[in-house]
């Protein structure tokens, strides 16, 4: 155990300890890692929630199997299923949640180092997080490209397609238009791969709403230096989550966790606040 983490985290890995180490000054830099869970309760489905998360519940025709609605190689062929779902995912027809509002609270307080999102609903700027503080792992809706000739085509006629669930053409070459997002068999935005270790300049790691399941993304949390606590909020404990000694796991929903959190903090009525504003 590294004995540059203070004993109070050690002995009681409560979140008052987390919170404590926060009040303290200890902590300017906190990295998150999120995943779906963070967004369930803004009313998108989650991928692997049982009965609930997409790869379950999808009923798109013409889909040889759910993970193919984010396949480039059955995209080209068949880009209906994905456009039919696009609207769900769509920035703008969702508001963020309170644990998106967290991550903006935690960048006003100034601990913020920055927000490693595996989501593509762009909730977490949406809440009023800058752009330079995310690190999108698995791209986003807010730019799209021809899959042929990657001309940029333009947001408003994008927004107009997904609205009425029509596949974009490429205006130049008359090819699909996919949104920036990366779907299996594409490559990692270069922004990811470039900043995958930022987060060992962090004090502190919190990871929430995702199962871990993903890589590179799943192994981040387990690469973070020893002697670093991480707290893990989220419905079930997930990837090497509490097996050090610093770790504090806060099993359930991110809203009440955040909320916890806050209270600890001293800051609830404000993440209150500023939630009500978005
Ligand atoms: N509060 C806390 N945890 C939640 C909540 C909630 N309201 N809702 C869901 N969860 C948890 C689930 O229990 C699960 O552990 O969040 C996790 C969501 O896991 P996934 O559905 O696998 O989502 P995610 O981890 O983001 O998936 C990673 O898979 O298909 C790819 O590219 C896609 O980015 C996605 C990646």
């Amino acid at each position: 155990i590294d004995e540059n983490v203070p004993p109070e985290i050690l002995e009681s890995r409560t979140l008052d300890a987390v919170a404590k180490y926060i009040k303290d000054g200890h902590i300017s830099d906190i990295v998150v890692f999120v995943g779906a869970g963070i967004s369930t309760s803004a009313g998108i489905p989650d991928f692997r929630t049982p009965g609930k998360g997409l790869y379950d519940t999808l009923r798109v025709k013409g889909l040889p199997r759910n993970e193919a609605i984010f396949d480039l190689a059955f995209f080209k062929e068949n880009p209906d299923p994905f456009y039919s779902l696009a609207k769900t995912l769509y920035p703008g027809s969702r508001r963020p949640t309170i644990t998106h509002s967290f991550l903006h609270l935690l960048h006003l307080k100034g601990c913020l180092l920055k927000v490693f999102s595996q989501n593509i609903d762009s909730l977490e700027q949406e809440a009023g997080l800058p752009r330079e503080k995310m690190i999108y792992a698995h791209g986003n809706f807010l730019t799209q490209r021809c899959i042929e000739c990657f001309t940029e085509y333009p947001d408003d006629e994008m927004r107009e397609k997904v609205e009425k669930e029509e596949v974009p053409r490429c205006n130049s070459c008359n090819a699909f238009v996919k949104p920036d997002i990366v779907f299996f068999g594409e490559k990692l935005p270069m922004e990811f791969l470039d900043n995958m270790y930022l987060g060992h300049r962090a004090q502190l790691a919190i990871v929430m709403g995702t199962s871990l399941q993903v890589q590179p993304f799943a192994s981040l949390p387990q690469e973070l230096p020893e002697g670093m606590p991480r707290l893990l909020i989220n419905m079930f404990q997930v990837g090497d989550l509490g097996t050090r000694a610093d770790d504090v796991l806060l099993l359930g929903t991110c809203d009440d966790g955040v909320r916890q959190l806050a209270s600890s903090l001293g800051w609830l009525e404000e993440l209150e606040e500023l939630w009500a504003k978005t």
